[in-house]
């Protein structure tokens, strides 16, 4: 398969990277000032009141840093973090046992929340409420149910998709955060906190580029860097500046506004095939070869944030912002601009 160098999904190698890159403190978190500010004050105030950590659900695009925060919140509240995820939990005797093994204060972390199933979701809601879950004993005639009490666990869900939780669920948290897209300077930090650790040599301009063409998500930076320092490594004699970035970013086909293939597909289905739009979501999908799912959460909201696409009631529409930057004009002549 076609390594897709702009997919904010996790690939098997960047698993292994992710311990020497993810931060692990609330101090090396770079951006996202309101949510480190606010977690900053709810770890505190918890721990100086010896109790666990509210529920936390924290949503926001792939590559953005729910992990690595759901693994700093366990950090700074001293306490271990076990990790599943609603698809990996299938039967709600998994989720059970799960919670019957958790330690006072521990971090559960559930990532795609929003992928749990009914019957393992009514698991949930007594233990995040009350501490407690019911468990059937025997079966038939016999069954008797008892509840048992829980430790006073910390929930983190982490989810792409908050719309798709249900509201019960969502309303047993007490605290939701929303991550958005890094802007440009903390894309810059993010690119030399990266460089630093992995001891690459590149130069504030080089550094510059690689942040500009990452689409506000750190996992992209992160892999557009070791790319980029293979490039420099083979080509340029190791250091990566400006000229050095670009041509690998090039080479690579990630464009000025950090567009790929796909997302060029999108847009000039849209301009071609559909005048432009609007266009709906599940034809658009057709169009394009891709699942609807993967252009809601993948393609689409980067498209939106910078200002290339719409959304409208009646679908989708490229704006001119993207017209220009494709150098197509708006009648669907490509030669004007
Ligand atoms: N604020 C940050 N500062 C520095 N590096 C970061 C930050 N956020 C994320 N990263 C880096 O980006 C990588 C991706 O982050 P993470 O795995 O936490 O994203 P995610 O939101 O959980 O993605 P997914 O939705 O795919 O699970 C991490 O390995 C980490 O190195
Ligand atoms: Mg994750």
């Amino acid at each position: 398969m076609e390594e897709r160098l702009l997919d904010p999904q996790i690939t098997d190698e960047e698993r292994e990277l992710d311990l020497t890159l993810r931060p692990r403190r609330l101090d090396e978190f770079i951006g996202q000032d309101r949510i480190r500010e606010h977690f900053r004050i709810f770890i505190s105030a918890a721990r100086e009141r010896g109790e666990s950590l509210d529920h936390v659900l924290l949503s926001g695009p792939p590559g953005l840093g729910k992990t690595t925060l759901a693994g700093i919140i366990a950090n700074e509240m001293g306490v271990s973090l076990k990790q599943t995820s609603g698809p990996a939990l299938e039967r709600s005797g998994d989720l059970a046992a799960i919670l019957t093994n958790l330690q006072d204060g521990d971090v559960l972390f559930i990532d795609e929340i929003h992928r749990i199933n009914r019957t393992v979701e009514e698991v949930l809601y007594p233990a995040m409420e009350d501490y407690k879950i019911d468990i059937i004993i025997g079966r038939g005639p016999g069954a008797r149910s008892i509840r048992l009490d829980l430790p006073r666990f910390t929930l983190v869900g982490a989810t792409t998709r908050s719309g798709l939780l249900t509201s019960p669920l969502r309303d047993r948290f007490g605290v939701h955060s929303r991550l958005d897209y890094y802007d440009i300077g903390e894309m810059l930090d993010i690119v030399k906190r990266s460089a630093r650790i992995l001891g690459v040599s590149i130069d504030e301009e080089g550094a510059l580029e690689i942040a500009r063409r990452s689409r506000g998500t750190p996992r992209i930076a992160n892999r557009l860097l070791r790319r980029v320092r293979d490039y420099a490594q083979v080509r340029a004699g190791g250091s990566i500046d400006r000229g050095v970035a670009d041509e690998a970013l090039s080479l690579f086909e990630v464009d000025q506004c950090g567009l790929d293939k796909v997302d060029k597909m999108i847009l000039e289905s849209i301009i071609f095939k559909f005048g432009g739009g609007p266009v709906g979501v599940n034809t658009l999908a057709v169009s394009v070869g891709e699942e609807i799912d993967t252009i809601e959460e993948v393609y689409e909201p980067y498209l939106l944030q910078i200002g290339f696409l719409q959304r409208t009631p009646r679908g989708r529409v490229v704006t001119e912002h993207a017209y220009r930057h494709l150098g197509i004009s708006q009648d669907g002549d490509s030669t004007l601009f």
